[in-house]
């Protein structure tokens, strides 16, 4: 079992495991040179390429897990849904907006279509599997229900989720028909990544924020419930909440439908949870600080939950392009050298 693995399962472990969310990115010089000349969707869809990018910030830091280099948004493809990164931002070439276009997609899709269109992904898994030590995790991931939902209204990344949210008050069946095709295509994407190596799922609800915790109970829990509840019986499911601060309450009995570990992002105390396992949630913004600076707040993440099972350290959020590397060597060693 890896550390993480002894980590969610609140076992003993003799350090703090460690990962962060986009750990593989433009932070890293040697991800700039992988680039070179190619797009996000090029590199992503080069398997050897993808899986080498996946391997940098293990091979630099010694982290306890690999997370897949791919995006939330390849799924897309296999709902017949065009997607680009051509202007460095995701944009969606068709978009789902009203209940007729909805009815299109669910007719036309097909399980098939995840192992014809996303093979490039099931490579980089095995690839990177094959290259990783077994002593390390390695995550699959796909968005939850209402994050994916909302670049298929919204059609890329929207500040207020106003189309997502008006359609959800609106029609809350028609919504939930989305929502739940959504969670099984997740569920039939997740398989596909578990039957090809990934030992643990994360999925990240980035705009989990959006909404009261009242609407988030009714109309999107349930739906992470299933796919967690679905996918827990394989491999273990960890849920990244951007608004775990906002919905913490809704979020607590997600711990007896599937969800092992809940990652927090940064605006909510570490030791909010009590003795339920989380994730997280240094600040990425420390990151840009410097290296006393970001000691001293590893250190004090781990003084008020890392002596206690069931405790994995990440960040709040993905780590920015701007972050410098002398503070995430800083934050990985004080983690190390953390007796839990
Ligand atoms: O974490 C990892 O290292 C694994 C790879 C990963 C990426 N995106 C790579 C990526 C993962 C897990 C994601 C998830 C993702 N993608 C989320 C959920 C997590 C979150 O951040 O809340 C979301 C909302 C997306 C959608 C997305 N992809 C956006 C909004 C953008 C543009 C903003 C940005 O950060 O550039 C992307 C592009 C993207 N996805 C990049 C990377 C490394 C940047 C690509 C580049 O320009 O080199």
């Amino acid at each position: 079992m890896t550390r993480l693995q002894q980590a969610i399962k609140k076992e003993k472990v003799d350090q703090v495991p460690i990962w962060f969310m986009r750990q593989a990115g433009r932070y890293l010089p040697e991800y700039h040179k992988a680039k070179e000349g190619k797009d996000f969707l090029q590199m992503v869809k080069d398997p050897e390429l993808a899986a080498e990018v996946t391997l940098q910030p293990i091979e630099r830091f010694d982290l306890d897990a690999a997370i897949i280099f791919s995006d939330i948004l390849v799924i897309l493809e296999a709902m017949g849904i065009r997607i680009s990164f051509a202007t460095g931002a995701p944009e969606l070439l068709d978009t789902v907006e009203d209940a007729e276009t909805l009815e299109k997609v669910i007719a036309d899709y097909r399980k098939e279509r995840i192992p014809e269109i996303l093979d490039y992904y099931r490579q980089a898994i095995e690839i990177t599997r094959k290259n990783l030590s077994p002593d390390k995790s390695l995550f699959g991931f796909a968005a939850a229900p209402f994050t994916l939902a909302s670049y298929m209204i919204e059609g890329q990344t929207s500040k207020t989720h106003a189309k997502a949210r008006a359609w959800m008050y609106s029609n809350p069946q028609g919504f939930a028909r989305m929502m739940d095709f959504i969670a099984d295509v997740t569920i039939d994407y997740l398989r596909y990544q578990i039957a090809a190596g990934v030992d643990v799922i994360q999925l990240f609800d980035s705009w989990g924020d959006a909404m009261g915790p009242e609407v988030y109970r009714t109309y999107i829990m349930p739906h992470i419930a299933k796919i967690a509840t679905a996918i827990s019986k394989e491999v273990p499911v960890t849920f990244f909440c951007r608004g775990a601060s906002i919905q913490r309450e809704a979020l607590l009995p997600l711990y007896s439908q599937g969800v092992s570990v809940i990652s927090l992002d940064w605006r909510i105390s570490i030791d909010a949870f009590g003795d339920y396992p989380v994730q997280g949630n240094m600040d990425p913004a420390f990151l840009l600080s410097d290296p006393e600076t970001v000691q001293a707040e590893v250190r004090s993440i781990l003084e008020k939950r890392g002596h206690k099972p069931g405790f994995i350290f990440n960040l709040g959020h993905g780590i920015y392009p701007e972050a410098k590397i002398e503070c995430v060597e800083a934050m990985v060693q004080t983690v190390k050298d953390f007796r839990p």
